[in-house]
């Protein structure tokens, strides 16, 4: 190992215990578990620590609204997302609840503390009040008229409608939005942490060079508004723990949510006699602390969050990572759209590691939004993890097991092998500096190099011929071998195929062996590993998303719910009677020209030879090939379809090609029966 062991503690925002894991919240809990992943491969201690973050006025009324108490519905909440992120090769190390004694204990501990250092203070605030259901609304559970544009029904803090943002007390006709009463304003005396005493500390802690330079900037934007007194307490009704020193208030859950990760860790260390908490959290603390989170929380977690542990005498973390949003196809994920996608409706329909996959190879240090694109979702994984990884394997190893015993050769050449092992430190730290986009492009990199030598030696052939048979079994088992490494680098991201595939070679895959000797080693039976994305598999994802509209209204996030709008897929197009079929001249074409068009982002110029007579078509099959391979192959083309005028041209006629686009669109490898202008039928 290069580097000396590290103790490391990582976590990922504690989700609402009141609403089901979805392929946004995925995001983050794959970007961290590749992480710690990562880290434990290289042999670092590390632990990943999450739990259900279970307070709050939300979760205290859809409590209510099904009728049970919080401590069942977080429970059963509980129960399904530990379930969801297990069947998604999430491994945390320990899931926990905010609502356990442990977080109780650490929450009084640090608030206590902070109190005796003076850092609470309480003030009388005026609040609008439910008076039929005698409780304070949090601003989401008023609604009323917008008072710029006068539309009804919108939330307490901003409009829906003209997107003005105003106070809660200036809607017109406010009304709860949990009994319908109209609210009254009261007072009640609040309690609030002092931030602004922190201001030095946290100047100094963000410009310490540790946060992403992005984040560092939003932050700057906060100073120069002013830190405010943070409100940390609730009224009764509520659910949470109560203020130790003041009975009928309780934490915010804001308050408790982030001293949950302390309190899983808390749980685990009393699990576990190797794990000493205070190693972790105390000042003086030599272990390194991270958290993944989503960019609309940095504010509590690197201006609260480091107060508050510095006002209780406790470490700080070492660093703070956020990440963008989820789209899905370019916008946000709609329930309209069926592109609101729960983990569960993803897990029924396809393999996790496909967007495992997908995600680290379009994720970056940055906070930008990352787009899942169905398709292009499908095509990269087909092409990178089925046609270039495990291609790999599956064109060489039955060769292994059918002529060689299935022992693997002592390969003498060992250029590729090194150099591909050469790469360990460039790939380690693109892991390490969360640049998982790069580390995926740089192991597919090398596949491309795998794939070449193994075309170019064309094992399939030398197997053919009684005097190269061990010219095939050395570029056999040097293929498998440099199948090994790949898939050893892509363990953080693929760890059920990282497994299937140490069960096939019979050895456990680590960063410490990549260079290990696999003379006469001895391999399993190659079993398929994975198989490629079908388009229906991601039609039914759609489809069951889109049927998941019709649940009532969630109280937890009244501003997400949208209406039901047309269904934007296409429909099949009208039947057609046979004659109206015959009218369509098929024919075989030659493709004898091809080239670029300039500013086409789609489009390829082609010249179709149908025997003699040449036809200009202009084909969206840029995305698949290139010009110079296109040139010579035969395509089936509507030969009489009206010629149409087109942005680069006249455009004479229409070429036929299958496939769900992107790079997967074929068009026919030609055929000596097969003559230019022939007739198909
Ligand atoms: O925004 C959220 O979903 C919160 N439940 C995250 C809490 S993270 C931490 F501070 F506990
Ligand atoms: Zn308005």
């Amino acid at each position: 190992m290069a580097n000396s062991q590290r103790k490391i503690l990582v976590t990922s925002a504690l989700p609402y215990a009141n609403g089901p894991i979805h392929l946004g919240h995925m995001l983050e809990y794959i970007q961290t578990d590749i992480w710690s992943r990562f880290q434990k491969l290289r042999g670092h201690e590390c632990h990943y620590i999450c739990a259900d973050d279970a307070h709050g006025t939300p979760i205290m009324l859809k409590a209510q609204q099904m009728g049970i108490a919080p401590e069942e519905m977080i429970a059963q909440v509980q129960k399904e997302h530990e379930k969801d992120f297990a069947d998604f090769n999430i491994q945390f190390d320990n899931f926990h609840s905010t609502h356990s004694e442990e977080n109780r204990e650490l929450a009084n501990e640090i608030y206590l503390k902070l109190r005796d250092a003076g850092y609470i203070k309480t003030k009388t605030i005026s609040q609008l009040f439910d008076p039929e259901k005698l409780m304070f609304l949090p601003d989401r559970f008023v609604k009323g008229t917008c008072p710029k544009c006068k539309s009804e029904d919108q939330y307490g803090d901003n409009c829906d409608n003209c997107g003005a943002t105003y106070s809660t007390t200036d809607l017109l006709n406010p009304y709860s939005a949990v009994s319908g009463a109209t609210p009254i304003m009261k007072d009640t005396e609040h309690f609030f942490f002092d931030l602004p005493a922190f201001e030095g500390m946290l100047l100094e802690w963000i410009q310490s060079g540790s946060l992403q330079q992005e984040m560092a900037n939003k932050l700057k934007e906060w100073f120069e508004q002013g830190l405010q007194q943070w409100d940390i307490s609730r009224d009764s009704p509520y659910f949470g723990f109560e203020i130790p020193d003041a009975p009928g208030k309780f934490f915010y859950v804001w308050l408790d949510a982030p001293i949950g990760y302390m309190g899983s860790f808390k749980n685990l260390c009393d699990k576990r006699d190797d794990l000493n908490f205070d190693d972790f959290w105390s000042k003086d603390s030599t272990a390194e602390v991270y958290h993944f989170i989503g960019k609309d929380i940095v504010y509590f977690h690197s201006l609260f969050w480091p107060a508050m542990l510095e006002g209780a005498g406790l470490r700080k973390p070492t660093s703070v990572y956020a990440h963008g949003y989820v789209t899905v196809n370019g916008a946000k994920m709609s329930k309209s759209k069926g592109t609101f996608i729960k983990a569960r409706t993803y897990l029924d329909n396809l393999d996790p590691e496909y967007l495992r996959y997908y995600y680290a190879a379009k994720l970056s240090s940055k906070i930008d939004d990352l787009d899942l694109n169905l398709e292009d979702f499908a095509q990269r994984v087909n092409s990178d993890l089925v046609g270039k990884l495990v291609n790999l394997a599956s064109r060489t190893a039955g060769f292994i097991s059918k002529r060689f015993d299935g022992k693997l050769a002592d390969v003498t050449d060992k250029s590729l092998s090194e150099m591909f092992i050469a790469k360990q430190e460039t790939i380690a730290n693109l892991y390490e500096t969360r640049e998982f986009g790069k580390a995926m492009r740089e192991i597919m990199a090398l596949a491309d190099t795998a794939n070449a030598y193994v075309a170019d030696a064309a094992p399939w052939q030398l197997i053919k011929d009684e005097a190269k048979q061990e010219e095939a079994h050395q570029v056999c088992s040097n293929a498998l071998n440099l199948f090994r490494i790949l898939v050893t680098y892509l363990k953080p991201v693929l760890p059920k195929l990282a497994q299937d595939v140490e069960a096939f070679l019979q050895m456990e895959l680590t960063w410490n062996n990549l260079d290990v000797d696999l003379a006469g080693h001895e391999i399993a039976k190659f079993k398929a590993l994975m198989q490629r994305i079908e388009m229906k598999s991601i039609e039914a994802i759609i489809d069951a998303s889109t049927e998941n509209l019709q649940v009532t209204k969630d109280v937890e996030a009244p501003k997400v719910e949208e209406v039901q709008t047309e269904l934007e897929k296409e429909p099949l197009a009208a039947e057609i009677s046979f004659d109206d079929f015959a009218k369509i001249d098929l024919r075989i074409a030659l493709i004898s020209k091809a080239e670029h068009i300039e500013k086409a982002n789609k489009l390829l110029r082609l010249e179709l030879d149908l025997g003699g007579e040449i036809k200009q078509v202009f084909a969206g099959i840029k995305s698949a090939y290139a010009p110079e391979d296109l040139v010579g192959k035969h395509t089936v083309m509507v030969a009489n379809l009206a010629p149409r005028k087109m942005k680069f041209g006249e455009s004479e006629g229409m070429v036929l090609a299958a496939g769900p686009g992107g790079k997967d669109i074929w068009i026919l490898e030609p055929h000596a029966g097969a003559k230019p202008g022939m007739r198909v039928m």
